[in-house]
């Protein structure tokens, strides 16, 4: 007898497309030494080495990491680590296990309010951004976090993978439509259609660039529209305090902005800060008790709260625009020896483009010459845009970026000298 097979709608999702070329890919990392590399950091060096031998790298290879989100190097800053350490100390307990809508220590509450003070608005911490965004979206589809209608939800088509994987979710609780790259066209044609809209995108790419906040902000005037921003890769290392992107230009901070900011990059430790204003505690109770995993799954750990309020207090000195300053003259240096799309922009990722065929064979020339950047491909980036994704950080010195602009340039990257500046974006 034949039993059933299941069929799948594929509405919002395809694992066969995703895995299926995907892996091919990622095998082809792996294989040529760029994927699953594991190295101990040293710390002083700043630099990695690997611990097991590879076809191509040998075990104790030197490379420093041009792939890591850690703009400011916070993650390895002293007071960063005797922050969890000290924190572990006051507290006595790593995490005390049940959902905080019932019993919380007050380590997390002690680490939103220090945010919520340095971003100017209220803070609920989540686990990670992508946590956050999960119990999130499904709320605003719903109309409970907004103005209490449900809104056609637009998720902008290069919106990051933590916002885009929830689109089946929502499309649960509302119409979900996927808009192309920032179309403000399309957006407010919805605008005029729809009693309310909510718009879903990055604040800052992680392939490079910043949404049109103010152009937004001008659709939210009229319209009423909401918008959804993951604002991870700005926060820290952007901004007045490191407010990020969004927040020092957005002139909408009410209800109708929601930010959604990792803690895991410029910001140096774990965890996410959703940032809001005007939300009334009733609101904050429906995120806390609704918002999915924000309850019933862990809270940071108190090591992970104490290394944050230890970040936190560095954004209140002058040592945070001290680090900002030399992350901006880093990407200027490099942006002076190869010319990307990105290029004078104080953005901190550049992705110098290759073809499908030789983005594997150029990283690992550049990881054998001592320097890793991670070859990105589809279904990371859309199809016909590989390239090899750089990313700066505050404390990569002046020989080693220098160095590693010589060998992009061995691998085909075009030097800044050679084709015309592009506009400061
Ligand atoms: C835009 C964006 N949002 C979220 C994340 C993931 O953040 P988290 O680790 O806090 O879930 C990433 C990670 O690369 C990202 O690029």
């Amino acid at each position: 007898m034949t039993r059933k097979q299941t069929i799948p709608t594929h509405a919002w999702r395809n694992n066969d497309k995703l895995v299926g070329i995907g892996n091919t890919f990622w095998d082809m990392s792996e294989r040529n030494g760029l994927a699953g590399i594991v190295a101990d950091l040293d710390v002083d060096a700043g630099t990695l080495r690997t611990r097991a031998g590879h076809e191509f790298i040998a075990a104790g290879h030197e490379f420093v990491n041009f792939s890591c989100c850690s703009y400011l190097d916070l993650d390895t800053h002293p007071q960063v680590i005797e922050g969890g350490i000290e924190a572990l100390r006051r507290y006595g307990v790593l995490d005390h296990c049940i959902a905080r809508s019932r019993v919380q220590i007050p380590a997390m509450l002690e680490l939103e309010q220090s945010l919520g003070e340095l971003l100017g608005a209220t803070v609920v911490c989540a686990i990670a951004a992508s946590t956050a965004t999960f119990g999130l979206l499904p709320l605003i589809a719903s109309g409970h976090l907004g103005n209490g209608t449900r809104p056609l939800m637009i998720f902008d088509r290069y919106a990051h993978i933590s916002m885009a994987n929830v689109k089946p979710v929502c499309a649960d609780e509302t119409e979900v439509v996927t808009a192309p790259h920032h179309d403000l066209n399309f957006i407010e044609d919805a605008c005029k259609t729809y009693a309310r809209v909510a718009y879903v995108c990055d604040g800052s790419d992680s392939l490079g660039g910043y949404a049109p906040v103010r152009e937004l902000a001008e659709l939210q005037d009229r319209y009423g529209l909401l918008v959804y921003y993951d604002d991870s890769h700005s926060m820290s290392a952007y901004g007045e305090r490191g407010v990020g992107y969004v927040r020092s230009h957005s002139p909408i901070l009410d209800e109708r902005t929601i930010v959604v900011m990792t803690l895991n990059k410029a910001f140096g430790t774990s965890g996410a800060a959703i940032v809001l204003d005007g939300y009334d505690k009733q609101t904050l109770r429906i995120i806390e008790r609704f918002g999915g995993a924000l309850n019933y799954s862990q809270l940071l750990n108190t090591a992970a709260v104490g290394a944050g309020l230890a970040s936190a207090e560095i954004h209140r000195t002058a040592e945070l625009t001290e680090l900002q300053n030399r992350l901006y003259r880093n990407i200027a240096l490099f942006d002076s020896l190869v010319h990307t799309d990105q290029a004078g922009s104080t953005y901190p990722i550049r992705l110098v483009p290759m073809s499908d065929e030789t983005v594997i064979e150029a990283g690992r020339t550049v990881i054998e010459a001592g320097f890793y950047v991670s070859p990105v491909f589809f279904p990371i980036v859309p199809r016909g845009t590989a390239g090899l994704r750089v990313m700066m950080r505050a404390g990569q010195t002046e020989e080693q970026i220098r160095g590693l602009a010589t060998v992009l340039a061995e691998v085909g990257a075009p030097t800044a000298a050679a084709v015309e500046p592009e506009p400061v974006r």
